[in-house]
């Protein structure tokens, strides 16, 4: 559409021209690929896998990989491109070569709208084309939710895409004969059944001096600035143990680096609930709870508790409790209470309740506290948590928030429930990444979920595996910056929250070697900031070129 296009162009322009007067100027070379009107560079090329239907392009089963089909543009339209049905993909097989740039220059960049059904969902995922050396797929996703159906301009940066590419091709320059497919998908699960997407106006865009505001891999960081004298405004924190707060050799990283503490595991459930007696009074082992609290507190750091209730941290007492539903509920009660109490004024925060949303759904997780203590366990436990201290603040902390549309949605209910009886103050979204996953967009969209509704935000498990399919032996140099690159950008995004709503962000561990995830994974991985023997990695420095 040339109107679009035209009027979006001016739309550009101006911080163009704003920018040039800036320290970082910045210009744009754009290549139209398809504005779907016979302009561009594609339409002759664009193959067709499927027919025209009704609502757009129907699905041709053989040609389906089970989640996206195999369906490329076949006509012309002044509407823009109509989708329908489960999602399309089709081909970008620019004639351009753009040697030369590297691939953090160059960005995809389309405007989408919802096609008159609001709400709907879409997922666009880049996959290695056909003449590529690795086949790899899902390298890079963006999802976003609309509530309207004004056209949107998205912009992918194909450095997010990039790392799909052999160690030959992906660093110096993009070879756009190489960049296969980009798909588009809806998920057939949600909303109407007509859903439809709409987009228009593909263009390649390359932007210069891009890479002087992103993260530089060869930038080493002095040794006088730490993690929390770099952020401003926010406690940068980690996840500690007993033993390792003991320890000189970590104690001191932890107080040089940090100033916010989260226990791993000494504050949760298990870790403290340790029977009952014969009067259903629960008996309690303060040892490892209080070893943190006084580490913190002698340290003059901020406390997160972690967690209240979690599904994974049950006592076996509990497990086999015999009791009524209504007993069960007066141990929880009798349990957060006193757990809450006990440390009013030391702990700052809690995680009330952890994980109660099943992955890819809306509903809420199976567990013994919904099955015992009914759907709305969840508030039960935030007004026990609220009664025994109304100044400490509460938090609901989930994996997946980051990038899982459907449980960002019911976490989501859920979190707006509690926000309206004035229950909750926060977001914890964990922030177990990959190194090539979720996009920063997509972890942008996930963050604006919290600011749009004043919550404050954590980030409150941070780790970035590097071999999450086990496909290499050692930590190579490639991953090693494509992690500190994955740092920077989840660092820039928690950066641009608003002042008022950060609270902390915590990485889970100090050193690689004492990760949970090669215990859990089975392949050796390399997740945190700092290697095995205490020394900051290309990820710290990620970390720390955010928030200059
Ligand atoms: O302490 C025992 C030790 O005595 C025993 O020899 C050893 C044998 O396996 O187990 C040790 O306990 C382990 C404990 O970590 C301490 O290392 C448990 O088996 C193991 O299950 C436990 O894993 C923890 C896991 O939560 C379950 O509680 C991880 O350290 C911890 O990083 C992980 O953290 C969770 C968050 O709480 C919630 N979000 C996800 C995150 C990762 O799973």
């Amino acid at each position: 559409m040339n109107f679009l296009l035209n009027t979006k162009k001016a739309i550009i322009l101006i911080p163009s021209l704003f920018c040039a007067f800036s320290i970082f100027a910045q210009t744009e070379e754009v290549f139209l690929v398809t504005d779907f009107d016979g302009g561009g560079i594609l339409p002759s090329t664009w193959e067709s896998f499927g027919d025209l239907g009704l609502y757009g392009v129907q699905r041709n089963n053989s040609l389906s990989d089970g989640k996206y089909y195999e369906l490329a543009w076949n006509g012309t339209s002044d509407k823009g491109y109509i989708v329908s049905q489960s999602g399309i993909t089709f081909r970008l097989i620019p004639k351009k070569k753009l040697k030369g740039k590297t691939i953090d220059n160059v960005f995809l960049r389309l405007d989408v709208n919802c096609g008159g059904a609001p709400g709907t969902v879409v997922n666009i995922v880049l996959v290695d084309g056909p003449n590529d050396c690795c086949k790899n797929e899902v390298n890079w996703q963006y999802t976003f939710t609309k509530d309207t159906c004004e056209w949107e301009t998205l912009e992918i940066n194909l450095a997010d895409f990039g790392y799909a590419y052999g160690s030959n091709n992906h660093e110096k320059t993009i070879d756009f004969t190489k960049v296969g497919r980009v798909k588009i998908g809806i998920n057939p699960e949600q909303g109407p059944k007509k859903q439809v997407v709409q987009f228009d106006n593909v263009e390649l865009v390359v932007k210069e001096n891009v890479t002087a505001q992103g993260y530089q891999p060869n930038i080493v960081i002095p040794e006088s600035t730490t993690l929390k004298t770099a952020a401003k405004d926010f406690f940068v924190g980690v996840a500690v143990n007993p033993e390792r707060v003991r320890a000189t050799d970590h104690s001191s990283v932890y107080t040089r680096e940090f100033n916010s503490i989260t226990a791993e595991n000494a504050m949760k459930m298990k870790s403290i609930f340790k029977g009952l007696d014969e009067n259903m009074k629960i008996i309690y082992d303060w040892t490892q709870s209080d070893a943190i609290v006084d580490f913190a507190e002698n340290n003059g750091m901020n406390l997160h508790g972690h967690a209240l209730v979690w599904h994974e941290s049950i006592p076996d007492v509990l497990e086999n409790f015999k009791g009524t539903n209504a007993q069960f509920e007066a141990i929880i009660g009798q349990y957060i209470t006193t757990v809450v109490k006990r440390y009013k004024g030391k702990v700052d925060s809690w995680d009330v309740v952890n994980e109660a949303i099943a992955d890819n759904t809306t509903k809420m997780r199976e567990s013994l506290f919904l099955e015992r203590m009914g759907s709305n366990y969840v508030e039960k436990c935030f007004e026990f948590a609220r009664k025994a201290d109304n100044k400490v603040k509460l938090f609901y902390n989930d994996y997946g928030l980051e990038h899982d549309v459907q449980k960002q949605k019911g976490a989501f209910e859920l979190i707006d429930g509690l926000k309206n009886k004035n229950l909750i103050d926060g977001v914890g979204y964990q922030m177990h990444l990959d190194y090539n996953f979720p996009s920063k967009a997509t972890l942008q969209t996930a963050t604006n979920l919290a600011v749009d509704r004043g919550l404050l935000i954590h980030f409150s498990e941070l780790d970035i595996k590097t071999n999450p399919k086990g496909d290499v032996n050692e930590l190579t140099e490639q991953r090693n910056q494509a992690q500190a690159k994955k740092v920077y950008e989840v660092v820039s995004v928690y950066n641009n929250i608003p002042e008022n709503l950060k609270y902390a962000l915590t990485v889970w561990g100090l050193k690689d070697d004492e990760s949970w995830i090669t215990p859990r994974y089975g392949f050796p991985d390399w997740p945190l900031l700092f290697d095995a023997n205490f020394k900051r990695k290309k990820a710290f420095s990620g970390f720390v070129q955010a928030l200059e």
